[in-house]
C-alpha cells in the first residue's frame, strides 16, 4: 500500500507502543488493525462475545477492503488481540475510545455508550501504576469530551486528569469501502489535548506518518471533526440543488462539477450530485451540530438546508418517474440498498427513503443489492429481493438506480426500460438522469 509515511522514520526506528482500543465496531477496528500495521501491539476490547469470537478466529464482522488481510495478518503476527474485559487495559500506555454515538430522535447525540466507556476505562485505570493517556475518537458534539469523559474518567478511576491521566480527542476522518487506505494516507491528524504531555504520546502513535499534525484543545479537534463533516455534506446539497437547476436548464450538472472542481478553492473531490448523502456519519452529525447550535439559541440555517435537501433529493427520482408513469401497481425495480458502493452498511441509505414513497404510492417494489440485502432484509423483512439485477429488472415495468455498485452499469442490462439513475451509474436507450 502506497502509504504516507516519513522516509526519515522507518518502522524499525518506530518506538512500538502498547495500545488498547475500546470497541471493535468499524472505526474501533480498522483503527486496531492500522495501529498494528504501523508496528504497535494493538489490544481491542469488545462487549459482545460473539463478535470477540468471530474476530479472534480471523472473521471479519464489516464488508471493508483491506481489513480481513490485516487481521489475518496481525493475529498471526501477535500484534493484534481482542479481548472482552478491560484486565489487560492498565498494561497498555494509551487506550482510544471508539464507541458509537448515534442521533437520538431529536437529532443530539446518545452518549451512553461513551459515558459507560469512560467509566469502563476509569475503572480499569484505577490498577494502574504509572501514566496513561486516554483519548476520544468517537465523533462528539464539542464539549463533550470536557463535561462528559473528564469527570467520569476521574470519578471511576480516581485520579486526576493533568496528573496520573491525560486526556486527548483525536478524531478520525475514514470512508467506508476506503477506510484502510485512508488511515494509512492521512490528509492530517487532529490531536486536542489537555496538555503537552498527553499530546506528545498521541504524537507518538502516529510517528510514522508524514503529513500536517494540528495541535489544538479538546473541544476545537471535536469542531474540526464535525465542521468537516458539515462541510462536505454541505458541498454535496449544494451540489444537488445546483443539479436540479441544471436539469430543468438541460445542463448536465457533472460537467458543471468537472469545470468547477479545477479550482483549487473548490476542489474536485464532494461534487458528486445524485440521490443525496447517507450513512452513519454525515446526517448524524450535522443534526448533531444543528441541535447543539439551537440549543446556544442559534439558528444554523445552512445546517439545516443540508439535511432538508437532502431529505427531498431521493424524492426527485420518485418525481421524475411520476413524469412518465402513474405509480399505482406499477413494478418497480430499485437497485441499491447500501448508502453507498464497497459496504453493506444500509444506515441512512437514500433508498429507504425512495422504496417508502414508492410503496406508499402502491408500487410493487423489488430490490437487489450485491452486499447490503442481509442487512435490509432484518429490518425490510417482506420487500421482495431478487438475487442478481438481472432479475430484479425482469418483468419490471422501471428501474431505479439509487446506488453506484459497478453490477448496474451494463446498458444492456435494461433494454428498452426506463430507467431513473440516481447516481450516473449507466446510459441507456430510455433514460432520466437525476441531476443531467
Ligand atoms: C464520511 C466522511 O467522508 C469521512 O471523512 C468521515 O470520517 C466519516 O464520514 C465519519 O465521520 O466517520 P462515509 O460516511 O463513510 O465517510 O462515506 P462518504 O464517502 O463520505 O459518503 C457519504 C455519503 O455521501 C454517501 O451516501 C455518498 O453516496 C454521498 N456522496 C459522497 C455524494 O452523494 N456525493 C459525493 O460527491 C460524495
Amino acid at each position: 500500500m502506497n502509504q504516507r509515511v516519513n522516509p526519515l522514520r522507518k518502522a524499525d526506528q518506530v518506538r512500538r507502543m502498547r495500545i488498547s482500543v475500546l470497541g471493535t465496531g468499524y472505526v474501533g477496528l480498522v483503527t486496531g488493525l492500522c495501529f498494528s500495521e504501523l508496528g504497535h501491539e494493538v489490544l481491542c476490547i469488545e462487549k459482545i462475545p460473539e463478535r470477540v469470537d468471530m474476530l479472534r478466529k480471523g472473521s471479519c464482522p464489516i464488508h471493508e477492503p483491506g481489513v480481513k488481510k490485516l487481521l489475518t495478518k496481525h493475529l498471526k503476527k501477535g500484534t493484534f488481540e481482542v479481548t472482552d474485559t478491560t484486565d489487560d487495559l492498565p498494561e497498555t500506555e494509551i487506550t482510544f475510545i471508539c464507541v458509537g454515538t448515534p442521533s437520538r430522535k431529536d437529532g443530539s447525540m446518545d452518549l451512553s455508550s461513551l459515558r459507560g466507556a469512560a467509566n469502563d476505562v476509569g475503572k480499569a485505570l484505577r490498577r494502574k501504576r504509572g501514566y496513561h493517556v486516554v483519548t476520544v475518537k468517537s465523533t462528539v458534539v464539542p464539549g463533550t469530551t470536557e463535561t462528559v469523559v473528564l469527570p467520569s474518567l476521574e470519578r471511576s478511576s480516581k485520579k486526576k486528569v493533568g496528573r496520573e491521566l491525560g486526556l486527548a480527542v483525536n478524531p478520525e476522518f475514514l470512508k467506508e469501502g476506503s477506510a484502510v487506505e485512508d488511515f494509512m494516507r492521512p490528509d492530517r491528524i487532529v490531536i486536542g489535548a489537555v496538555d503537552e504531555k498527553s499530546k506528545a504520546v498521541v504524537r507518538s502513535v502516529y510517528e510514522q506518518f508524514d503529513c500536517p499534525i494540528v495541535e489544538v484543545t479538546l473541544p476545537t479537534a471535536e469542531m474540526i471533526k464535525m465542521a468537516s463533516n458539515a462541510f462536505l455534506a454541505a458541498k454535496i446539497s449544494f451540489m444537488n440543488e445546483i443539479g436540479n437547476i441544471c436539469k430543468t436548464m438541460g445542463i448536465d450538472v457533472r460537467e458543471v462539477a468537472r469545470g468547477m472542481g479545477y479550482d483549487r478553492r473548490i476542489g474536485s473531490q464532494f461534487l458528486r450530485a445524485g440521490a443525496g448523502f447517507g450513512g452513519s456519519c454525515f446526517p448524524k452529525d450535522v443534526s448533531g451540530l444543528a441541535t447543539e447550535a439551537r440549543a446556544r439559541g442559534l439558528r444554523p440555517l445552512m445546517l439545516e438546508s443540508t439535511l432538508e435537501v437532502n431529505r427531498l433529493q431521493p424524492l426527485r427520482m420518485i418525481e421524475l418517474l411520476e413524469n412518465h408513469m402513474k405509480i399505482r401497481g406499477k413494478k418497480i425495480a430499485v437497485l441499491g440498498l447500501a448508502f453507498k458502493p464497497d459496504t453493506d452498511d444500509t444506515r441512512e441509505a437514500r433508498s429507504r427513503i425512495v422504496i417508502a414513497e414508492l410503496l406508499k404510492k402502491g408500487a410493487r417494489v423489488r430490490c437487489h443489492d450485491p452486499q447490503a440485502m442481509e442487512n435490509f432484509r432484518r429490518e425490510f423483512p417482506k420487500l421482495d429481493y431478487r438475487s442478481t439485477p438481472e432479475e430484479c429488472v425482469r418483468g419490471s415495468d422501471a428501474v431505479l438506480i439509487v446506488t453506484e455498485w459497478p453490477d448496474y452499469a451494463a446498458p444492456g442490462l435494461y433494454g428498452s426500460k426506463l430507467v431513473i439513475d440516481g447516481r450516473g451509474v449507466v446510459r441507456t436507450e430510455n433514460y432520466e438522469g437525476i441531476c443531467w
